[in-house]
């Protein structure tokens, strides 16, 4: 058959944030995490992922399959001193998922440091490529809603790519795929 389109997928936002924990939802040994018709025990063990979440050091690389593309994606460290590895891969990256803690309001304004650094930088701003926004955490009592996000984010001014934000709940997977559909469907 035809070889898969190979798509390279950076996954960035600060550190806790909740990336890796995103990463790990995709797995196929958790799909049963994923909201369905799950009944109240499932939704608990489910609060405890098959492998252990814990910050990540440096990055870690995953790939994934779907049924035309091929993707690997780079889950970066949100660590302040590993934040500077970011940019070796803007220049390789098909696509971006950013990821932001919807109850952490006192860093929103350093996600939003962050993001404008990736957003000015010359690998990246030249490229229309799509950025994936994820309100994750949405399930905590003092999350700001995605609109709220969105505001503080300053996300109505990039003109130059498609941008998308979602709510999600990465512990159980909620929005997770609402998400990934749009990054799919504007990836060239
Ligand atoms: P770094 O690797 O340090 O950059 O962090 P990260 O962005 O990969 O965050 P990680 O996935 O390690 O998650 C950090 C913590 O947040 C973990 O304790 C997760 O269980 C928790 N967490 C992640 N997503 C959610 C969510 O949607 N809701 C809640 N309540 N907790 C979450
Ligand atoms: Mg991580």
């Amino acid at each position: 058959g035809l070889k898969k389109k190979e798509v390279n997928v950076l996954c960035l936002g600060l550190d806790n944030s909740g990336k890796t924990t995103i990463i790990n939802q995709l797995k196929p040994a958790n799909k049963s995490n994923h909201l369905g018709p799950l009944s109240a025990e499932w939704k608990h063990v489910s609060q405890t992922p098959s492998q252990e979440i814990v910050p990540t050091i440096g990055f870690n690389i995953e790939k994934f399959k779907s049924s035309s593309l091929s993707f690997t994606v780079f889950d970066m460290s949100g660590q302040g001193r590993y934040r500077n590895l970011w940019e070796h891969y803007f220049k390789e990256s098909h696509a971006i998922i950013f990821v932001i803690d919807s109850s952490d309001k006192l860093r929103m304004v350093v996600a939003k440091e962050e993001l404008d650094n990736l957003l000015n930088h010359e690998d990246i701003c030249c490229k229309r490529i799509p950025v994936l926004f994820f309100a994750n955490k949405m399930d905590l009592k003092d999350a700001m809603s995605s609109v709220k996000v969105t505001q503080m984010l300053c996300l109505e001014n990039i003109k130059d790519k498609p941008w998308h934000i979602c709510p999600s709940n990465a512990i159980n997977g909620e929005g997770l795929q609402e998400g990934l559909d749009w990054l799919q469907d504007h990836v060239k």
